[in-house]
């Protein structure tokens, strides 16, 4: 890992990421870090999180990066981006509920995978609210604006910072000004793009993207991603 054209010059608000000792959320970190976007790291463990935040700040020198507990992070940003396994997805939303507050943007990129209930990766978990996202926000407290994204890109391409993403992001949620918001964030990682595909229920669908590109990946040994075609570069303003 190394990182060419780090610029880690910081104009930006922070981010939090809840589970970014992990490998989406490292990967997400290291990539904002490099953007210029300051980043909370967020982990259930405070030394793993401030571990994982020095791991980020040797990959990009200078970046504003530091970790925090779960809690202390989310309460730290106005954007926080959940990346957990799903067998904890709600265990950490009920974690947060006396932390989130109304406003916030929670940006969830959790997977509702057979595998967290040992099942196979290329298999999804029937949720009963829709998807996870929606699970999110029926948990989530009042207030709290929940958009999904980041399904489809692999924590692998985003930690190579010489990896090329060039890549679409697929965005769904109820209020088109928080997936602006999103969108605004996240396009900051050089080669994605974001669309808006639609209200948090079609969340169920691109969350399933994921289980469809493990499969891909297994069998062409890459980490592919996806992109739209015949789409003029959404316009987010
Ligand atoms: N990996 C990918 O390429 C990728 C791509 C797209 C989407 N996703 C989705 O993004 C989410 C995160 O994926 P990941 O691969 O980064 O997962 P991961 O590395 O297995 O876990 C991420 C973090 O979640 C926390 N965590 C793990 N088990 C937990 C538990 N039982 N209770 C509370 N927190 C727990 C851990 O942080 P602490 O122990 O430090 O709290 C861990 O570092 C998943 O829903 C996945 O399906 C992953």
């Amino acid at each position: 890992m190394s990182s060419p054209d780090a610029d880690p010059a910081t104009d930006a608000e922070p981010v939090a990421i809840i589970g970014a000792s992990g490998a989406l959320g490292f990967g997400l970190a290291v990539r904002f870090a490099r953007a210029g976007v300051p980043v909370v790291v967020g982990s259930r463990d405070a030394g793993r999180a401030e571990e994982a935040a020095g791991r980020a700040r040797e990959v990009i020198p200078g970046a504003s990066c530091s970790g925090a507990e779960n809690g202390e992070a989310a309460r730290s940003a106005q954007v926080v981006i959940l990346s957990v396994p799903f067998r904890s997805h709600s265990e950490t939303l009920t974690n947060l509920k006396d932390v989130l507050r109304p406003d916030q943007l929670l940006i969830d990129a959790t997977v509702p995978l057979a595998a967290a209930v040992s099942g196979k990766a290329t298999r999804m978990l029937g949720v009963w609210q829709g998807s996870a996202a929606q699970q999110a926000a029926e948990m989530a407290p009042e207030g709290v604006r929940v958009v999904s994204a980041l399904h489809t890109v692999s924590a692998a391409s985003l930690t190579d910072l010489e990896h090329p993403l060039e890549q679409d992001v697929l965005l769904c949620g109820d209020k088109r000004a928080d997936k602006t918001e999103a969108a605004r964030l996240i396009e900051r990682i050089d080669g994605l793009r974001c669309v808006d595909c639609g209200r948090l229920e079609m969340s169920r669908i691109t969350e399933s993207l994921t289980a469809l590109l493990i499969g891909v990946n297994s069998r062409y040994k890459v980490h592919a991603g996806i992109r739209l075609t015949g789409l003029a570069d959404p316009d987010w303003e």
